[in-house]
């Protein structure tokens, strides 16, 4: 099977040229200067032609929650839901993260994972493994995963009594990531101070979702950071913020990465787009939708800005999407007598290339940045760079055709993720996703799906190509 991308401009995370780019079955084999095939000598099965158009590398998610257990329900989208919504958007890899609660046996549950993604997945996928706390059958279990490719764990300073660890058994781990290369990816807010907070404002009746926000203060987002990147430092281990969203955070990763450390962190579309008082302050129960944590900070706090700062700094070197969706009926309603009981999560797999993309149009990226920020990086963090995050002779065939001139608002009726609202309900697009190659294969093309369940495979994982 020949597939030729012909008279599009090819965009890398170094730059952009002008190349028609041919696959054979599941991988690129060439790249021709744009031209050169004048007399149309090279055959392809498939000719697209990107003419006026980008070819970039199919996005890479590298924070989703499938089908995730939280507050006594489950995340809406299941592996394949969720799969096909994130190709539509333009990802063609995830890595998801399986699940383990402190106490359960960290492989039973990792084979859970593997039997809820197996067959199901429209585009490959991979996963890190949460480790709901830390003992020694989790350290021992920490080599083996490893060895296994799934090279990343992540644990949480929230949570108590459910994923939380503490500092004693965060050092413990991040001991073992300095041993076997791991990278340990951190939730970083201070759960116990939090908890204290949100049991004050639920005893004053402060209980709507706004409330989740308020009580989540970014200065324990910071300081938790802060924490992290001491105990990280001690250990000498690296550490990786996820969805990092309060500028106190990303002042404390920017000071550690100008002393050398590595230290590395991504934001997620919902904290460039969306705010605590329009959002989460909406009014009534309106503002479940946006109930996630870390919270939406205000607007009043130049968070936006400093993270589309972060993210051309490269203090914010990756952007996920943290895709935890839940429905407003029977799950976020849960919650409708106390916000502690909203589950926690926003959907957005099937959003982020085009969001991102926004920030291309406003200024805020160039085209290059945006493809490092969604599809290189994460990569290259995640131990999958070659193999995917690349447009070159050898890497998986995964390229999404990109068309500048197209415009949508974005639409809970229009989109593909299994939920009954959308976050960026409203929200107009400049450009918009042509056609999604998956490993050969065309699997979007004028707004349909076109793919087989279980076309995407698990893919094993290295270690990141960050460290030194
Ligand atoms: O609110 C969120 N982010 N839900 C998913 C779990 C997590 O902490 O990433
Ligand atoms: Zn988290
Ligand atoms: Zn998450």
């Amino acid at each position: 099977m020949r597939t030729l991308v012909k008279n599009g401009s090819v965009i890398s995370a170094t730059g952009i040229t002008e190349h028609d780019v041919l696959c054979v079955d599941n991988k690129i084999v060439a790249m021709y200067e744009t031209g050169t095939d004048a007399l149309g000598e090279i055959s392809a099965d498939t000719v697209i032609d990107a003419a006026g158009k980008y070819v970039v590398p199919g996005g890479i998610d590298v924070h989703t929650h499938m089908e995730l257990p939280f507050g006594g329900t489950f995340a809406s989208d299941t592996f394949e839901t969720g799969t096909i919504a994130a190709a539509h958007g333009g990802t063609t890899t995830i890595i998801d993260f399986a699940v383990q609660t402190y106490g359960e046996n960290v492989r039973e549950c990792l084979d859970r994972w593997f039997a809820k993604a197996e067959g199901q997945c429209a585009i490959d996928y991979a996963f890190h493994m949460i480790l709901g706390g830390i003992d020694d059958a989790a350290l021992k279990e920490m080599d083996t995963l490893v060895d296994e490719g799934i090279t990343s764990f992540k644990l949480f300073m929230a949570y108590p009594g459910v994923f939380y660890s503490d500092d004693g058994q965060i050092l413990r781990a991040m001991q073992k990531a300095s041993e076997n290369g791991a990278m340990i990816c951190m939730h970083a807010e201070n759960g116990i101070a939090i908890d204290v907070l949100a049991e004050q404002a639920v005893a004053r009746g402060q209980t709507d979702p706004k409330y989740h926000g308020i009580v989540r203060h970014p200065a324990f987002e910071g300081e938790a950071t802060n924490r992290a990147i001491q105990l990280a430092l001690v250990a000498g281990a690296p550490v990786y913020f996820v969805h990092l969203s309060a500028s106190e955070a990303l002042e404390a990763v920017a000071r550690a990465r100008n002393e050398g450390r590595n230290v590395f962190a991504e934001t997620c579309p919902q904290y460039l787009y969306l705010n605590l008082e329009d959002h989460l302050g909406a009014p009534g129960f309106e503002g479940a939708k946006y109930v996630a944590s870390p919270p939406l900070r205000t607007k009043h706090h130049h968070h936006h800005a400093d993270l589309w700062q972060g993210l051309r700094t490269n203090d914010l070197a990756v952007v996920s999407t943290d895709h935890c969706p839940f429905c407003m009926k029977d799950q976020k309603e849960l919650g409708l007598e106390d916000f502690r009981a909203i589950p926690n999560g926003i959907p957005g797999v099937e959003h982020r290339m085009e969001l991102i993309y926004q920030g291309v149009v406003m200024g805020e990226l160039t085209l290059p940045r945006w493809v490092e920020t969604c599809s290189t990086t994460p990569a290259r963090m995640f131990g999958l760079y070659g193999q995917k995050g690349v447009i070159a002779p050898g890497a998986d065939a995964d390229i999404v055709v990109f068309d500048p001139k197209a415009k949508h608002t974005i639409s809970h009726k229009t989109a593909h993720m299994n939920t009954d609202y959308s976050a960026y309900e409203g929200i107009e697009i400049d450009g918009g996703v042509d056609t999604v190659i998956s490993k050969g294969k065309v699997i979007i093309a004028d707004g349909d799906y076109h793919g087989t369940k279980g076309d995407g495979a698990y893919l094993r994982r290295g270690l990141s190509q960050y460290l030194v």
